[in-house]
């Protein structure tokens, strides 16, 4: 995966400004890092690419500091330019390491989280070993994961169907998903679906799984785009449903497709259906007629440390 692309950076800025319902997320995170207890708490950010989950974790309280970690110099760089952009500088700063071996010391820090990093771990349950012994005895571990196998079959293309509910087209996306996410499991990419096995890791890392929700959040699009959050999710169908943006992770997805047990004439009868609906779909955003829903799963999973 390469984290360093234009591609990435926008999708983990952009987008997470639309993802959640906020009361949704901060209110978990709160009940999970223990806030309100009145200390001052140091949290880690394992794998915090441009620094969302760190903002929003010191943003809580002006008593958190937060060390982001992550191996992308590109990304740490961005991170790096947005806290100064938002002043956070001395509470928050950024180093560079793998989650899998972190120089910091036994129980260094009071919580270590991570948003959308395990899905793509080869050995998430390492990862959450050695965000484990950072935190103190009785310290939190979080991860925040999208489920991208349950989401696929409602996501990247057009939900305005005018005559219902295209309930084949839904299941050749599950069939597609199916070949592709397994293709990505043995290209050592991780697991898309690793969300709804967070409490079954949790346990194997030694954490004591307090804490497992599903985000209560389905996107949507409905004429007139009015609103600020509506003009984001927009501008954001406009980028991911163009050809042009497809046609960039068409050799990746391929292979990964292939090694999932798939053919090319299979991916390229999906593929062509896929930029065929997205097309008709960028025309109805055009005109600011496309309605669309995305039920986009994700779900946060805590567990204490002893
Ligand atoms: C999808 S991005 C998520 C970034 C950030 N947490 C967010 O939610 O915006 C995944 C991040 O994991 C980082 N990453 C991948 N493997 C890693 C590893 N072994 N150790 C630390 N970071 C890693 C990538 O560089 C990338 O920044």
């Amino acid at each position: 995966m390469d984290w360093n692309s234009e591609h990435y950076r926008r999708i983990i800025t952009d987008q997470r400004r639309w993802l959640y319902h906020r009361d949704w997320f901060e209110n978990a995170i709160r009940e999970i890092i223990g806030l309100g207890k009145g200390n001052p708490m140091r949290g880690l950010d394992a794998g915090c690419g441009a620094g969302y989950l760190a903002f929003e974790l010191a943003k809580l309280d002006s008593r958190i500091e937060i060390l982001g970690t992550d191996t992308s110099d590109d990304l740490l760089g961005s991170a790096a330019v947005e806290c100064e952009r938002q002043e956070l500088q001395k509470r928050v700063s950024f180093e560079k390491c793998s989650c899998y071996e972190m120089p910091y010391r036994d129980g260094e820090f009071d919580f270590a989280g991570a948003h959308t990093l395990m899905l793509h771990l080869t050995d998430p349950v390492r990862a959450l070993k050695e965000m484990s012994r950072v935190v103190k005895p009785g310290g939190t571990v979080f991860a925040c994961e999208p489920d991208n196998f349950a989401s696929f079959p409602s996501g990247f293309d057009c939900a305005s169907e005018p005559d219902g509910t295209d309930y084949d087209w839904a299941a050749r996306k599950f069939e597609y998903a199916q070949k592709l996410y397994r293709g990505k499991i043995a290209a050592g990419e991780g697991d898309s679906a690793v969300a709804r096995r967070m409490p079954l890791l949790f346990r194997d890392a030694g954490l004591e799984v307090f804490f497992f929700r599903k985000s209560d959040r389905f996107l949507y699009l409905l004429p007139p785009y009015d609103t600020e959050e509506k003009l984001a999710l927009a501008e954001n169908l406009r980028v991911t449903l163009s050809e042009e943006n497809c046609r960039r992770f068409f050799p990746t997805l391929r292979s990964e497709f292939k090694a999932g047990g798939g053919t090319d004439a299979e991916f390229d009868s999906f593929w062509n259906e896929r930029i065929e609906r997205q097309n008709k779909a960028l025309i109805a955003l055009e005109e600011e007629k496309l309605t669309w829903a995305y039920n986009h799963t994700v779900a946060i999973c805590a567990g204490r440390a002893s």
